[in-house]
């Protein structure tokens, strides 16, 4: 046994060691005893109000919640007295409450802790009459029930920070309500399931089977500890499942990134999967119309068409959009078989759409296309920079730590044109016109170095690029920028002093910086602030951590689904990589880089992409300029799709093959900062519905290949010896360690969770500063087009939709807003809450004017998740001249008569 660490601390004789800080409850729990403590979660900071703890230490009665552990203190808790005063504690408790808080089958905590204390339902005395409150779909109050111990509340606050919650009224009436007054379906709840989760009464619980379930209950039903399969947070989620149903999805305690808690999309947002829409049998176009059809059939005749196409056009008529909500397994495959078994490089993935700057310019920059350090070290950082990112609603467990670790302290500059949720507490909120981040990124560095805010020393040992950056520095002073980006002067230097003086800042960026026609620069600029202050690679910060849209969107690019590169990113053009593939894989890899997803359209419309496989990915509804982009899908002669859904993209469809969901599949999704994490089946696919694993594999046979490969952890082993930044992983190590991080080439050592602390993986070892020049977006606002768009998510729904419409979110959220600024509203003659056409010089949506303060005025905000709204119709095909990221962040367009 090693030497103790922590404080010394004797409970009932049995001496122990807890960390500093911990409380007597911990340290006796540590002790394997078990104390009733109704006010207090592990989440939450103590309250001490419901005396049902009660310890003695060193010949006190106190409160263990509450209570400190010091060195040498004596704990008693077993004695007859103390048990006495914990009952009676319970039993006063229970009294007020009706009979029913205590049925023998009652899930409650405090069921739980009054039976273990034989105290029966007949201690509860108390009486209905407070009433429910029903009116949420996930959310269900049953006032009669609440015990006021403010666990909710807390929660609500310190977890969530939402602050939706309070307690009213007095004595024995008080109880937990809407902070706002009125329903709890009108409050400003963001149906975290927070509260639902930390409940010990039952007084708030998820309505339907998984009434009375939290995550702090010892198994009674099947569980599937799983990765969420919404945003690329990868909160883990233990999946309770009954006779093959799941009855409730809870966060797990010990979630690397979540750690408990969860959002509305991963806590509730699973009725999708029995939808009666959902897709169960294969479907096969004859005389114009999609008809169900067995899989041998839809199998062979895809094989027979994608023959006919390469036959035609040679392998590179042939493409795959393969899909960043697909485990890393799934994308493994499809890369392999569009290159081992057709022969292309024609593969990409939605990254393409959303964060391939951020590999381009976080390559270029340092090395590795990934986030520079973990998430738990960026909530270390005492200054956050976070930039065209709105987690609090698109990655709502991120957006509350950052939320929660400000409101601890920590500065935070917000720079967002709108008034995004984290911007509300922010320090400084820089608000540039759309398109204008790179004069904004070149504005913050010019005042870092007017002002001797860099690290001269790491910019000698560890950085290349300097001189080129400071002269073209010298044509962005504060002025200069404030006249490009609309961002007052003292507030960037308000900013760049924040940033710069900051002992560890962190920099967190979204889609705002990447989604643009100069995207790249964008990544790179903002990067060069973190290399200046020698903020990244170090102990002097927490480096530049972009935010991953989807799911496995860092994990699809991981594996390949590129078409410039293998899996782990070694280039098809390079020999020596192409030869490590050939010798895992025995067949030639093709060198010539294949098609980007806009190449893929651009090739259909003019008759060179003659077979096109979408794989889980509705690019009617979510790529720019639908218009052009079905005109694409018309005219290419065999589109195959694996869905969910019938899609818009489905519903143009050769052949649309049933696809499992997430909580149906097995394997791993790398989430936004770098870890591996495993993905399990809790349930199987409805009717005829296969993984897409098994679709590859199936559609490999019946091209009279064999992909090898027969399950998933083989498909990560054999990437693993192509990729050498993977070659440590596996399924077992994940199974036995939780997530791990890449890089890992070793097995035997952990992954690296913080990058570059000893060199940069440029060639020459440096961190690369960008000297690229401020050059304006692809649109700017005219006479005709006076409004700026940006388009980004909302906190009930995600991406397409195609999941979160399909349930309860969709009762949350029904309706898809163009919110606008008053002052705009006003000179357009709109009135909140009516129906408006939006047009652009590429299409027209219609929408419903939600008027407030959020969006600056000349600048509308809209969702892309209801596509018969059409909003993807309004956006342009300008994009990233570096990568062909679309532009969705600025469209000029005008308000028309619906
Ligand atoms: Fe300690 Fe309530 S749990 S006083």
């Amino acid at each position: 046994m090693g030497p103790m660490t922590g404080i010394g601390i004797e409970v009932d004789g049995i001496g122990l060691a807890v960390p500093d800080g911990a409380s007597l409850l911990t340290a006796v729990r540590a002790a394997g005893t078990e104390l009733p403590a109704l006010c207090s979660d592990d989440r939450l900071s103590p309250a001490g109000s419901c005396r049902t703890c009660l310890v003695r230490a060193d010949g006190r009665v106190v409160a263990a919640c509450v209570t400190p552990a010091s060195p040498g203190a004596r704990v008693e808790t077993a004695t007859d007295d103390l048990a006495c005063l914990r009952r009676d504690a319970v039993e006063l408790i229970a009294s007020a409450l009706p009979p029913r808080a205590l049925t023998v089958d009652s899930p409650s905590e405090l069921a739980h802790v009054c039976r273990s204390m034989g105290i029966g339902p007949e201690a509860a005395r108390g009486a209905d009459g407070r009433g429910e409150d029903d009116s949420h779909p996930y959310v269900r109050l049953d006032r009669d029930l609440c015990i006021a111990c403010g666990r909710c509340v807390r929660m609500c606050s310190e977890v969530q920070g939402t602050f939706a919650l309070t307690l009213v009224g007095r004595g024995g009436d008080t109880v937990v309500a809407p902070g706002a007054g009125g329903t709890w379906a009108e409050s400003d709840c963001v149906a975290c399931g927070g509260c639902v989760d930390t409940c010990p009464t039952g007084a708030i619980t998820q309505p339907g089977p998984a009434r009375g379930l939290t995550s702090g209950m010892r198994p009674a039903a099947a569980r599937t500890l799983t990765t969420c399969g919404y945003c690329g947070v990868g909160c883990t989620l233990d999946v309770v499942t009954r006779e093959g149903e799941i009855t409730a999805v809870l966060p797990a305690r010990d979630g690397p990134v979540n750690h408990g808690h969860a959002c509305v999309k991963g806590r509730f947002a699973h009725g999708f999967r029995t939808s009666p829409e959902r897709l169960t049998r294969p479907l096969l176009r004859r005389g114009g119309v999609l008809e169900p059809v067995g899989w041998d059939e839809a199998l062979a005749h895809t094989a027979r068409e994608l023959r006919v196409a390469v036959g035609a056009g040679g392998p590179d008529a042939v493409a795959a959009i393969s899909s960043a909500r697909a485990t890393n397994e799934d994308n493994y495959l499809v890369q392999k078989f569009m290159r081992a078994v057709l022969g292309t490089n024609n593969v990409d993935n939605c990254s393409r759409l959303c964060h391939s700057p951020s590999a381009a310019g976080l390559t270029a920059s340092f090395g590795l296309s990934g986030g520079t350090d973990s998430f738990d070290d960026v909530q270390r950082a005492d200054c956050l920079l976070v930039v065209g990112a709105n987690p609090v609603e698109a990655h709502p467990v991120v957006g509350a730590r950052l939320l929660n670790h400000v409101l601890h302290g920590a500065a935070l500059v917000v720079a967002d044109p709108r008034a995004v949720g984290l911007a509300l507490h922010a320090d400084v909120h820089l608000r540039p016109r759309p398109g204008t981040n790179v004069a904004l990124f070149h504005g913050l560095a010019h005042i870092l170095l007017a002002e001797g805010l860099v690290d001269e020393e790491f910019l000698r040992e560890r950085a290349t690029g300097l001189p080129e950056l400071v002269a073209l520095l010298d044509d962005y002073p504060p002025e200069r920028v404030a006249g490009i980006t609309g961002v007052p002067a003292e507030d960037l230097v308000a900013a760049a002093r924040l940033y710069g003086r900051a002992e560890r800042p962190a920099v967190v960026y979204g889609l705002g910086v990447t989604e643009h026609l100069h995207g790249t620069d964008g990544v790179r600029s903002l990067a060069n602030l973190a290399i200046l202050c020698g903020a990244v690679g170090s102990d002097r910060g927490y480096g530049v951590n972009p935010l991953r849209g989807q799911n496995n969107v860092q994990g699809a690019s991981d594996m390949g689904a590129l078409p410039d590169v293998l899996p782990g990113y070694g280039k098809v053009t390079d020999p020596a990589v192409r030869s490590r593939a050939e010798d895992v894989w025995g067949v030639p890899v093709p060198e010539r880089p294949g098609l980007r997803i806009p190449d893929m359209f651009a090739a259909a419309r003019t008759g060179d992409l003659r077979a096109l496989w979408v794989v889980g990915e509705d690019v009617c509804a979510t790529d720019p300029d639908t218009n052009r982009v079905t005109q694409a899908l018309d005219a290419c002669p065999l589109v195959v799709c694996n869905e969910l859904f019938l899609s818009e993209t489905a519903r143009r469809a050769d052949v649309v093959l049933p696809a499992a969901s997430w909580l149906e599949k097995d394997g791993t999704f790398v989430n936004f900062d770098r870890r591996f994490q495993r993905v399990r089946p809790a349930v199987p696919p409805p009717g005829e519905a296969r993984t897409d694993f098994d679709i590859v594999r199936a559609l490999a046979a019946a091209m009279g290949a064999d992909l090898g490969c027969a399950t998933p952890a083989e498909a990560l082993a054999e990437c693993g010896r192509l990729a050498p930044v993977f070659a440590g992983l596996s399924h077992d190590r994940l199974d036995r360690e939780g997530a791990v991080p890449w890089p890992c080439p070793d097995p035997g050592r952990p992954g690296e969770a913080k990058l570059y602390t000893r060199r940069f993986a440029t060639p020459d070892g440096r961190a690369h500063l960008a000297a690229a020049p401020y050059l304006p977006p692809g649109e700017e606002p005219d006479d005709a087009y006076p409004l700026l768009l940006v388009t980004g998510r909302r906190w009930a729904h995600y991406n397409s939709g195609s999941m979160t419409r399909h349930g309860g979110n969709l009762a949350l959220d029904p309706v898809d807003f163009l919110d606008l600024h008053p002052d705009d509203a006003h000179r357009y003659g709109v009135r909140d809450g009516e129906r408006v056409a939006v047009e652009s010089r590429h299409g027209r949506a219609r929408l419903v004017a939600r008027i407030g303060e959020r969006t600056a005025p000349g600048q509308v905000f809209c969702s892309f998740h209801f596509p018969t709204s059409g909003v993807n119709r309004l956006t342009s095909d300008h994009a990233d001249t570096v990568t062909s990221c679309p532009e969705y962040k600025v469209t000029a367009v005008r308000l028309a008569v619906p």
